[in-house]
C-alpha cells in the first residue's frame, strides 16, 4: 500500500476519524479496497490517474480539479444496501453544496447530483471485504476543461461559486456531512433520509422512461420510488414493480 502524505483525524463520530491524504493514486476506491477494516477511514486523493465511474466508465481527474474520496464502511444490514448508501452520498453532497450557498441540486439515478441539470458528482459503491462508498465532486474545471475532456453536461463549484475553491475544504465538510447523515442512519432515520432523496429526485408522479440493465425499456408513469422499489402504471394500465437493482436508469419522458 502507498504511504499517505498527511494524515487528518477528524473530531467526527464515525466518517473520517482517520483521513489518508495522498498527492496522487491510481484509484482512491482501490486504496480503501487494502485497508483492513470498515472503520470509517477514508482516503482522499488530489489526482487519480484510473479513477473509475459506474458501468465500467472511468473518472477523469486532474490535479486540484476534484475532490475524490472514498469511505469504508461497516454498516448494519437495513444500511448496506447500495441504494442507502447512495442514496446517503448523494445527500450528505447536497448538503455539502447547501455549505456554498447552492441550494438547488438535484439527484439523477442511481448515482449523479446535478446543479442547473448539468452534474457536479457520481458517486461508487463498491463492495469487497468491506464497502466502499467513493465519490467524485467537481471543483475546479473550466468550461473549457469540460469542453476538452468532451463532458458538455458537467459543471463544477468554479463554475457555479465564479471563484476556485480548495479541494480539502470541500473534502472536510463533504466528510462532516457524511459522518452526521451516517449518524442518523444508525439512530434510525432510514425513513427521513429516503423522503429528502425522493424531494432531490424528483420523479415520482412524472412520466418516466426506465431503462433496465439489458435492453429492456419501460415506460409510465411513476407511483412510487423508495430505496428498496420502484412501482409504474404502463400505458397499457398494468402495474409494474421492480427492484432497484434491475434498473440501469430513469429519466422524465415528455408526455405527446
Ligand atoms: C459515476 O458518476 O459514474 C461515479 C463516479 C465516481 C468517482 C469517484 S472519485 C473517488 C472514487 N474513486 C474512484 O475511482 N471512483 C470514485
Amino acid at each position: 500500500m502507498n504511504h499517505p502524505d498527511d494524515i487528518w483525524e477528524l473530531p467526527t463520530k464515525h466518517i473520517g476519524r482517520r483521513v489518508q491524504v495522498y498527492k496522487s493514486l491510481p484509484s482512491t476506491n482501490d486504496t480503501a479496497a487494502e485497508l483492513p477494516s470498515g472503520d470509517g477511514t477514508v482516503i482522499l486523493a488530489q489526482e487519480q490517474t484510473a479513477g473509475r465511474g459506474q458501468f465500467g466508465r472511468s473518472w477523469r481527474s486532474p490535479s486540484g480539479h476534484g475532490v475524490l474520496i472514498s469511505t469504508v464502511l461497516v454498516a448494519p444490514t437495513e444500511v448496506q444496501q447500495s441504494a442507502v448508501l447512495t442514496g446517503w452520498s448523494a445527500i450528505s453532497v447536497c448538503e455539502t453544496l447547501q455549505t456554498f450557498g447552492i441550494e438547488h441540486a438535484t439527484i439523477k439515478w442511481p448515482n449523479d447530483v446535478l446543479v442547473c441539470n448539468k452534474k457536479i458528482c457520481g458517486v461508487l459503491i463498491e463492495r469487497c471485504r468491506h464497502t466502499i462508498a467513493g465519490i467524485g465532486i467537481n471543483a475546479n474545471q473550466t468550461t473549457d476543461d469540460f469542453a476538452a475532456a468532451g463532458l458538455p453536461d458537467a459543471i463544477s463549484l468554479r463554475m457555479l461559486l465564479g471563484h476556485t475553491v480548495c479541494t480539502n475544504d470541500v473534502a472536510r465538510r463533504l466528510i462532516e456531512c457524511l459522518d452526521r447523515e451516517f449518524d442518523a442512519l444508525l439512530a434510525g432515520e432510514l425513513a427521513a433520509l429516503q423522503l429528502r432523496w425522493q424531494q432531490r429526485l424528483g420523479v415520482v408522479g412524472q412520466h418516466v422512461r426506465v431503462e433496465l440493465h439489458g435492453d429492456t425499456v419501460i415506460v409510465g408513469s411513476l407511483l412510487q420510488l423508495t430505496f428498496n422499489s420502484l412501482v409504474l402504471t404502463e400505458s397499457s394500465g398494468s402495474r409494474r414493480a421492480l427492484r432497484p437493482e434491475e434498473v440501469r436508469q430513469i429519466s422524465l419522458q415528455p408526455t405527446l
